[in-house]
């Protein structure tokens, strides 16, 4: 097996990806280019669907020169994506009828809120798992039936495709308009808000009630399994995983056992705990959620605290505000101070999302005096995803009762010891990141090589998962709870700002 590989993409919210890996899991090569992200309006964020087909083709060629292999030695590739990004697309002519709306555009507010009419937010909860929120696909679908002129029509007729952005490489992948297979896995049509979380199949009732046609819908498959057969560069190679990004990276993180939970720091952070076999309903504002689904087995369910902006945070401090040049320069600046100074920022640039839900949410800077300086809102930057994350673990430990004894954490942030350490003092509980912190690509690849038998099963997987970094609480009770309250306090400054 020396010879023989696996491929997965990972197709983020701001980059795309292509890790090639060995059998023993080791990274053969790495390529990554970003996209545009588009801002028309205040609130809105959108992609050009077309580019991020054109970046992974372009990263797929640049991990197969760099891993200097041939397609022919790859096994399986995998796919995984930011989840909820809405594309359609006309299946004649395989191009996007208008730019793909992001999970963290929030246009669809007020049409969310209509939908829930006198039942309000939780209307689809028991069904789907997850509140009426503008983070959702579903409700993305029908805004652009109703607002691209003439679309709702040629969508009745079968002539428009719908896709998450797994839907969308897939079926350029398999072909496109010359055969390409139009698919879904369990993970990503468990985020459109449309599929039943007990049959796995489209809900009929919710296709009706948000008046999306099921003509424009993929075929919902498992996570792991062959779905078709790579075209072009990828010819012959089979396409044999697909899994939201926070589910590849759970399943990455080989967290298989019921009560295992890890937490990704991306453009968001999302921290996805294994309940089992069954969906577990939350009352704390978590989401059910598919973990993932191996082929014919039985679906592996999550609950999942979901923060729309943590790296993002860090991206807006450098971009928007130039107080940085780097990313990495952050914890330099941070470090540079004691403390926040009396700074908090609620980042609620999306609203907010776990475990409040608040689509009326903006962001907030409170605290403010004469005093603070640039690095104590650096601090701030990095501490608003530490106590984001405690306030999902909080709401894990309400709805579950399982109480975290360490946090195995992944994602581009996690090199940024200042704010693991600020981690693991506010959840006072370990933070612990394995040797391949690129988990995502991982359980995209561990769930297309199991497809094809490149691994045997998961304790093979599991057996390749070790520890590189580990971070223990040092902070005194007393000034946890102090700043908690803090937090908390300027949380709610954050909401009812929508008129
Ligand atoms: O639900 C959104 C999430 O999947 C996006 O993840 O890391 O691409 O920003 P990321």
């Amino acid at each position: 097996m020396t010879d023989s590989f696996v491929a997965a993409i990972d197709q983020g919210t701001t980059s795309s990806r292509c890790i090639i890996f060995a059998a023993d899991s080791r990274t053969v090569a790495v390529d990554q280019r970003e996209h545009r992200q588009l801002f028309p309006k205040p609130g809105w964020v959108e992609h050009d669907a077309t580019e991020i087909w054109s970046k992974t083709q372009a990263v797929v060629a640049g991990a197969l020169a760099k891993a200097g292999i041939r397609a022919d030695q790859l096994k399986a590739l995998g796919i995984t994506n930011q989840r909820e990004t809405t594309v359609l697309w006309d299946r004649a002519t395989g191009k996007p009828v208008h730019n793909a709306i992001v999970w963290q555009d929030t246009r669809t507010a007020s049409l969310c809120t209509q939908l829930g009419g006198d039942a309000g937010q939780d209307r689809f909860r028991d069904a789907t798992g997850l509140p009426l929120a503008s983070y959702f696909s579903g409700p993305k679908a029908a805004w652009l039936l109703d607002n691209v002129p003439g679309l709702r029509r040629r969508a009745e007729n079968g002539e428009i495709a719908f896709g998450t952005i797994d839907s969308w490489l897939i079926w350029n992948l398999t072909g496109g308009t010359d055969g390409g297979v139009h698919v879904t896995d369990v993970t990503n049509a468990g985020r459109t808000m449309l599929m039943n979380l007990e049959t796995l199949q489209w809900d009929p009732a919710i296709l009706e009630a948000m008046n999306v046609p099921e003509a424009i819908l993929p075929e919902i498959r498992s996570s792991s399994e062959v779905y078709g057969t790579g075209t072009g560069q990828l010819a012959g190679v089979p396409v044999a995983s697909a899994l939201g990004d926070q589910q590849a990276a759970i399943f990455g993180q080989t967290c298989y056992d019921v009560g295992e939970a890890k937490n990704t720091y991306g453009t968001g952070s999302f921290l996805l705990l294994n309940t089992g076999n069954r969906p577990v309903p939350s009352k704390s504002g978590l989401l059910t959620t598919m973990g993932y689904r191996i082929g014919n087995e039985a679906p592996v369910y999550c609950l999942e605290g979901a923060i729309a902006i943590t790296g993002a945070l860090v991206q807006w401090f450098r971009d928007q505000l130039g107080i940085i040049s780097t990313a990495a320069e952050i914890e330099t600046l941070a470090s540079s101070v004691e403390d926040n100074g009396g700074a908090y920022i609620v980042p609620a640039f999306s609203g907010l999302f776990a475990p409040y839900w608040r689509g009326d949410a903006r962001g907030v800077v409170t605290g403010l005096t004469r005093y603070v300086t640039k690095a104590h809102l650096a601090r701030a930057v990095l501490e608003a995803t530490s106590w984001q994350t405690r306030e999902v673990v909080d709401a894990m430990y309400q709805d579950s009762g399982v109480q975290l004894t360490s946090l195995k954490v992944d994602g581009g942030m996690t090199s940024n010891n200042l704010l693991m350490q600020h981690q693991a003092d506010v959840l006072d509980v370990p933070v612990i990141r394995p040797i391949i912190a690129e988990t995502t690509c991982l359980g995209a690849a561990y769930a297309a090589g199991l497809a094809v038998g490149f691994w045997p099963d998961l304790d093979a997987l599991r057996a390749n998962w070790k520890r590189a970094a580990e971070w223990t609480p040092r902070m005194d009770a007393s000034v946890r709870e102090r700043e908690y309250r803090n937090w908390r306090k300027a949380v709610e400054r954050s909401f009812g700002w929508l008129d």
